[in-house]
């Protein structure tokens, strides 16, 4: 769809896509065995150009699932047909000039045209093998891409891999773990790339019971975080032990000026052990953790207690001190709310509820020029309506988060609560 209607004035610094990405079964599923976790990955993107709102389109990432049930030919694969392609349903980033549908456990990523039409899978140019993960984090300072990827046929170890400026791998790190983990996201700080090395771990009966997420809480497996030098290898390691929790995402983390680690994280008591079709196991909570990873120190604090997620800062702190954090409140079954602004110098939080029977899904920020401040910009979400009527994506300035929109983008049809996305600014040549 072209020319969307618009309530507001679209700030013409916005020139990119926002793109998102999330489940949307393409035919019937099991409700009986469907996990929403493997649904068909859809991606929606939303292009933003000198105040308008270009256009809005939705596409099923082409992966076999998708292309059997259309009727359509499969996308030629350089891993062949051996490696079974499964959703890319979890994220989608712009790196390297090129986009890419990801998603963690075996599926590589899935390379979409600037209009999201899939290409199809890809090795980066043949430098790695096929499994990946949903949450790479960019370095600002070199604009590589720092990824901590899992694979259950890959046995007790994760991978730690350097996607340089060129979308090739440049280092790749085998880290061994003391069983199949999930692991779910990476932090990265100018020192250290950090292994959420934490109880989830795949489980071979659900796997042969036929369960679509095969991943059970263990608690006789001691969490722990593993800090690796940015760009080391796995001799180099060292583990902290941690009591027993789950993070599916870190906001952020840093070094602090005594060789701590700092990460702001949500956390919660454990995943997938009261309930496995969730995460439905209670809610989580913002904490930050101070670690040393020479020491072994471990200190945790509640920075907020209301049930949240997607938490994201702006994107060019990665790695460095942070001020804000953002983050999308929610109800039972990741229900989406309101949007979230903490202020973690100050220890105050806002909240911005989206209204009408709305909630807010993930917010990514846009610094309103490269060398504004952080935090100087603007929120982009996808406001859900909760009945399943027609989303809307909402524009907020950070100066006035509480306040009216600058800009609110009527999409022309329902978006399904999704996973994660990004802004993905136009590049000039
Ligand atoms: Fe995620």
């Amino acid at each position: 769809m072209f020319d969307l209607e618009v309530t507001g004035v679209i700030p013409t610094e916005l020139d990119g896509r926002l793109l998102r990405n999330g489940p949307n079964p393409v035919g019937a599923v099991d409700p009986l065995s469907h996990h929403w976790f493997t649904g068909t990955g859809m991606v929606h993107g939303l292009r933003l150009r000198e105040g308008r709102a270009e256009w809005y389109r939705n596409r099923w990432v082409r992966t076999p699932d998708v292309t059997d049930v259309l009727g359509e030919p499969r996308c030629r694969s350089p891993f062949g047909d051996d490696v079974r392609l499964f959703a890319a349903n979890t994220n989608v980033i712009g790196h390297a000039g090129r986009t890419f549908a990801i998603v963690e456990a075996g599926t590589p990523p899935v390379e979409l045209t600037d209009e999201l039409d899939t290409i199809g899978p890809s090795d980066f140019d043949g430098t790695r093998e096929h499994p990946y993960t949903a949450h790479p984090k960019l370095d600002p300072a070199t604009g590589e891409l720092h990824s901590m990827s899992y694979f259950w046929a890959w046995g007790n170890q994760v991978r730690y891999e350097v996607v340089g400026v060129d979308g090739r791998v440049r280092h790749r790190a085998d880290i061994a773990t003391n069983g199949p983990v999930m692991v779910h996201d990476v932090s990265i700080t100018e020192r250290y790339a950090v292994v959420y090395d934490l109880p989830v771990l795949f489980n071979l009966d659900a796997a042969m019971g036929g369960a679509a997420l095969p991943y059970r809480w263990d608690s006789s497996y001691q969490a722990r975080l593993g800090f690796v030098p940015l760009g080391g290898t796995a001799d180099q390691v060292r583990w902290v032990d941690i009591e027993p929790c789950w993070v599916f995402h870190p906001a952020n983390a840093y070094d602090d000026a005594d060789g701590r680690v700092v990460l702001d994280v949500v956390r919660y008591d454990t995943m997938f052990n009261v309930d496995v079709t969730g995460p439905n196991d209670g809610p989580a909570r913002l904490e930050r953790w101070t670690v040393d990873p020479i020491t072994g120190a471990f200190s945790s604090v509640v920075i907020d207690q209301r049930s949240q997620e997607f938490p994201r800062v702006d994107e060019r702190v990665v790695g460095r001190r942070h001020r804000y954090a953002y983050a999308a409140e929610i109800g039972d079954h990741f229900d989406p709310g309101a949007a979230l602004r903490h202020d973690l110098q100050s220890g105050t939080t806002e909240r911005r509820a989206a209204g009408g029977g709305r909630g807010f899904g993930e917010v990514v920020f846009v610094p309103r020029s490269p060398d504004s401040a952080e935090d100087d910009g603007w929120l982009l979400t996808v406001a859900h309506d909760l009945a399943g009527g027609r989303a809307d994506v909402v524009i907020l300035d950070t100066s006035d988060f509480t306040g009216d929109p600058v800009a609110t983008v009527h999409l022309p049809g329902p978006v399904p609560l999704g996973f994660h996305g990004n802004w993905v600014p136009t590049v000039t040549q």
